[in-house]
């Protein structure tokens, strides 16, 4: 029953790259498209080496396989197939991230990249009647000089984004590597938001809280280690965007039953489950929500509030943020 409410309500994606959602098929058809060569014999051979010990194992590969996007098209191809995905899964609005240095670092133009993806994004919204937001992500293993160069490259779409995000290897590149571009994002009227908390320390979090001053944390789960961030998060209604899937995948935690996001909820943080990369971690945004059902024990509350978050945390006005909150309300009340 509780399986059937997860389901119908209304609900937003607020943590998820684009890139990572490649499916083992497409990474083949665009292959061929482009004559390159993979190292895979098959889509079957590359989804079963999906097995990750931590978040730089996964990271070589999701790296590896987004070396077939070359083009407007393949962009645009991959952005809606994911938007058709998600329709099926009650999900509304989404706020994807992508990785422009992954392309542009390969030669291809900024452009194409974002034309791309935009062009994905209104189909999606003309055909299924989601809404979106764009986030483009710098990648913490290069250099602050080349997230420079890459904002420069993204102010003639700025138009499109949101926000600025970061993400990649998390160890070893602590958000305030980042402080100066982050600035210069802020300044030109962008917010920024940022993987912490992953694999880094409660530490991180606090750091891209204070010296990217991030309006929104992805994963975050890390908070749990420190009792007095957790009630700050939670007086604050700071958003953490958490992928259960991808945790339990990336050996974050050993298995799902140890995933703080019930704690996190019942603590007051406005908390969200998302799908990260779904293909390689075995599950799309309802996938996610589901296995947290079935191991968390969540109880009805729990998936009301998981989907008034996943409003409240997003980048909606608030007139739109209202509307949603209603509609969940409807949908619960309908769902006994
Ligand atoms: N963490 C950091 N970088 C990423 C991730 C993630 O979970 N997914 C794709 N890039
Ligand atoms: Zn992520």
């Amino acid at each position: 029953m509780l399986e059937k409410l997860a389901s119908a309500l209304p609900k937003a994606e607020l943590h998820l790259h684009l890139e990572g959602t490649l499916e083992p098929e497409m990474v083949f058809a665009l292959a061929k498209k482009h004559n390159v060569r993979l190292r895979f014999p098959s889509a079957a051979a590359l989804r079963e080496a999906y097995q990750f010990q931590d978040l730089q194992s996964f990271l070589d590969l999701y790296y590896e396989g987004a070396g077939v996007l070359r083009d407007e098209e393949d962009f645009h191809q991959l952005t809606l197939a994911y938007m058709d995905r998600v329709a099926r899964d009650g999900v509304c609005h989404v706020e994807p991230f992508f990785d422009p240095q992954t392309h542009t670092g390969r030669g291809v133009a900024m452009r194409e990249v974002v034309e791309g993806v935009v062009g994905g994004l209104r189909e999606g919204e003309k055909k299924h009647g989601i809404s979106w937001r764009l986030i483009p992500c710098f990648l913490r293993h290069l250099s602050e000089e080349e997230a420079r160069k890459t904002w420069r490259d993204l102010i003639p779409f700025q138009k499109y984004f949101s926000a600025v995000g970061l993400d990649s290897s998390e160890k070893g590149n602590p958000p305030g590597k980042f402080s100066g571009v982050f600035a210069e994002v802020r300044a030109a009227g962008l917010c920024g938001v940022a993987h912490a908390g992953e694999e880094g320390p409660a530490s991180s979090i606090r750091e891209a809280l204070e010296k990217l001053q991030a309006v929104r944390i992805d994963h975050g789960v890390r908070c749990v280690e420190d009792p007095d961030l957790v009630r700050e998060l939670a007086k604050k209604r700071i958003p953490l965007t958490t992928c259960p899937l991808s945790n339990v995948r990336l050996c974050v935690y050993e298995k799902m039953s140890d995933h703080p996001l019930k704690k996190l909820l019942d603590a007051g943080v406005n908390a969200t489950a998302n799908s990260d990369d779904p293909p390689f971690f075995g599950g799309y945004l309802l996938d996610n929500w589901l296995s947290c059902l079935r191991e968390l024990s969540l109880e009805k509350h729990h998936l009301v509030q998981l989907a008034k978050n996943s409003f409240e945390g997003s980048f909606l006005p608030e007139k739109e943020k209202a509307k949603w909150m209603e509609k969940v309300d409807q949908v619960a009340a309908s769902c006994v």
